[in-house]
């Protein structure tokens, strides 16, 4: 068996931002052209009016500040309420692989390896931007690489389920280097016409390069272990797919084609879900919490991560030791812990081990546990 670690990350930040304040004021917008647009039927009791949103709850209940989006002007518009993206030709490179071939670029950067010397793509992500073919065969072609490439969904935990597949396929000998590439333009399954949700999301794409530990030269986390679990929940859900269009419905608009989420529910069962399976994963490597310098969550909600971090440490975690990035890119599922890896692995000495975790829908959760190697 070949050890295995990640030699680069990269990340992909869309350039176009939303403050509170802005989405606020344009959701309120369209609550009162709905509510006087529907005045009649609000009055009938037909129709529920559309109460105002506030930044102030927003920041209170998620810790989030603003989000990056690949389209604003959409977003924002009270008549649209969602990105208006371009359509492109099919000769053409799709957005998701566009904004793919750049966190892979900077992820290869670090490493110090060339395109060629990847074996495998995995493009792991809540949504993916077509049915087929594959958007990491599209990564590959752009980036000149080698090998194979497929596309993987388990929401939110998409890139630590990645990891550990990648991690699997190296261990084994069948590739050399992988490639876990995590495009989330998640503005286009949010619902921004709902108050209850509308802040949650926002766009960015991360890379994270994982290679044979022979064959390294530039600083890196080697991976201890991986540690992946899923148990069926109806909380989060999203009933789009390639069947809609058979359904009695057909292509009509549906709050049921975006996401959805009992988020008080979520909160509850995930927090402690979460919480069993990163000190299951330390048990099962003789480790104890107190030897986790640090720890790179899934970037939902502050509140969770401050939950999970007390349960797992037994007190309440430095900002270093557990780094938030949600409070400027809001919930990027699958990528949000991958960012703050990327962003937070400073100031690290050799040997320090650390903990990456995502969860979500499904629900699911996955780690990745890493020793830094200098
Ligand atoms: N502005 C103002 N008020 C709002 C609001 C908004 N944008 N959205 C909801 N409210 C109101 C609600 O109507 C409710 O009012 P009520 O008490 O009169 O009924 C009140 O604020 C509380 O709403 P609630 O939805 O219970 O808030 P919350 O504290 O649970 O926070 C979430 C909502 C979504 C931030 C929180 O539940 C959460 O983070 N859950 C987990 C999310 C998660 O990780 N999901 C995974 C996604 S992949």
């Amino acid at each position: 068996m070949h050890k295995v670690a990640i030699s680069g990350t990269g990340v992909f930040t869309p350039e176009q931002i939303i403050t509170n304040d802005e989405l606020v004021k344009a959701f309120n917008a369209y609550a009162d052209k709905f509510n006087f647009e529907n005045r009649d039927l609000i009055e009938r009791g037909d129709v529920a009016s559309k109460d105002h949103s506030s930044s102030d709850f927003i920041f209170a209940a998620s810790g989030i500040t603003q989000r990056h989006v690949m389209n604003k002007s959409g977003i924002l518009n009270p008549d649209i309420m969602r990105p208006q993206l371009q359509k492109r030709a099919d000769d053409a490179p799709g957005i998701m692989a566009e904004m793919a071939l750049d966190a892979c670029i900077k992820a290869l950067k670090q490493s110090g390896k060339p395109a060629s010397d990847v074996d495998c793509i995995i493009v792991a992500a809540s949504n993916h931007e077509r049915a087929y073919p594959a958007i990491a065969i599209e990564v590959q072609n752009l980036l000149g690489a080698g090998g194979f490439g497929f596309d993987m969904n388990v929401a939110c935990s998409s890139a630590t389920f990645g990891i550990q597949a990648a991690t699997d396929m190296i261990k084994a000998g069948s590739i050399r280097s992988a490639l876990v590439v995590n495009p989330e333009i998640c503005s286009g399954h949010l619902e921004w016409r709902d108050r209850d949700c509308h802040f949650i999301f926002g766009d960015v794409c991360t890379a994270t390069f994982l290679e044979r530990l022979d064959t390294i030269n530039a600083p890196h986390f080697e991976i201890i272990s991986t540690k992946c679990a899923t148990q069926f929940s109806n909380n989060i859900r999203n009933n789009n797919g390639f069947l809609r269009r058979s359904l009695p419905a057909g292509l009509t608009d549906q709050r049921d084609m975006q996401f959805m989420q009992e988020g008080r529910k979520v909160f509850k069962q995930v927090v402690p879900m979460v919480s069993e399976h990163i000190l299951n994963h330390l048990a099962d490597e003789g480790l104890e919490a107190t030897e986790l310098k640090r720890l790179w969550l899934h970037q939902a909600n502050k509140a969770m991560n401050d939950f999970i971090g007390r349960k797992v440490l037994g007190r309440t975690p430095e900002a270093s030791e557990q780094p938030n990035i949600l409070q400027d890119y809001a919930n990027t599922s699958s990528a949000g812990s991958i960012i703050a890896f990327s962003h937070h692995s400073d100031n690290l000495n050799k040997d320090d081990l650390g903990l990456i975790c995502s969860f979500g829908a499904g629900y699911s959760v996955g780690s990745v546990l890493v020793k830094y190697a200098g």
